[in-house]
């Protein structure tokens, strides 16, 4: 039978947290918990939720996590705790890490995240920023893990904003040594710190691809994948990204590019005929609601293995 093994670090606020053996540990937990194989007992455990940004899927499975491991949440809604008014995170931070076992955070800025990490005595789990996506990124990979059974060798392009999501899926798939193909418009590219700092992983330099050609980056890829052009805090920026994303769907005709059984990802919500098309979205070939789910067993693994 598997057994939970404890992360090295404490928190899990960036792809860069983990280690490609970390990453294959969970990736294989959360196979075990969706296949109802395994589970373990976090009872009295409670996770604290903070989310500055509105959420469905990332909350949700980490409410249902907690309640199928036996522990509990308590949703920390910045409007009606003090957090809204403006108490110093490092209060905060403090308080809560005498109250709670873990924090999963949603807000704007990393630099935010870090200073709760900094203060906080209980791990603390990136719930998304503007910079990274991380718990995405494994439910990402344990549904292409799944569809293919063998990750290496596998192509996943990425078609659209060099976003949060996108940042996160080059750091895992580097960390997992899985072909990133990158297509974006010209200046929104994925940060460049961060590319600069996942290319060194395993040598990963040859494996990591940018580009502003979608049917280039789809060639012969084993999975497409797309995000919203505009992510939340951009609305105004919408207008203007709309017209400049204009050919970066991935729709049939991109989709007939990519090889004969190619799945299509969106971690969702989506625009439908905006980034990806209905058509798409519904085709045989679609795995998003699939990826969708895999955010709950994802979420059980990583919980283990922060508080097991
Ligand atoms: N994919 C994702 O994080 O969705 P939510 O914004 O609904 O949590
Ligand atoms: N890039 C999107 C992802 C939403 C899950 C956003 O940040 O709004």
């Amino acid at each position: 039978m598997i057994k939970v093994n404890k992360l090295v670090n404490k928190n899990f606020i960036s792809s860069f947290d983990i280690s490609s053996q970390e990453v294959h540990h969970i990736l294989e937990l959360a196979k075990n918990f969706k296949s109802k194989d395994f589970n373990i007992n976090l009872q009295g455990k409670v996770l604290g939720l903070i989310f500055d940004k509105s959420s469905t899927r990332t909350r949700v499975s980490f409410q249902v996590a907690m309640a199928r491991l036996g522990g509990t949440t308590i949703d920390l809604n910045p409007t009606t705790s003090q957090i809204g008014r403006g108490e110093p995170i490092r209060d905060t931070a403090r308080v809560l890490s005498r109250y709670c076992d873990v924090l999963a955070i949603r807000t704007f800025k990393q630099s935010v995240l870090e200073e709760y990490a900094k203060w906080a005595t209980i791990p603390v789990i990136n719930a998304l920023t503007d910079l990274e996506h991380p718990c995405q990124a494994l439910a990402d990979f344990l549904t292409i893990k799944e569809e293919f059974g063998e990750l290496k060798g596998k192509v996943v392009s990425y078609i659209g904003d060099g976003n949060n999501v996108a940042n996160s899926l080059i750091i895992c798939g580097a960390l997992l040594g899985v072909e990133v193909r990158i297509a974006c418009p010209k200046g929104y590219e994925p940060n460049s710190f961060l590319l600069d700092k996942a290319s060194k992983i395993n040598d990963n330099k040859s494996l990591l691809k940018i580009t502003n050609d979608p049917s280039c980056a789809s060639l012969d890829a084993n999975v497409l994948y797309t995000d919203v052009w505009s992510s939340m805090g951009e609305e105004n920026q919408k207008e203007q990204k709309d017209k400049e994303f204009n050919g970066f769907a991935i729709d049939s005709n991109l989709l007939s590019k990519a090889a004969k059984d190619a799945i299509v990802l969106h971690c969702l919500p989506a625009y439908r005929d905006k980034e990806i098309t209905d058509e798409v979205i519904e085709s045989k070939n679609s795995r998003i609601f699939e990826q969708a789910e895999n955010r709950l067993h994802v979420q059980q693994a990583l919980l283990s293995c922060l508080l097991y």
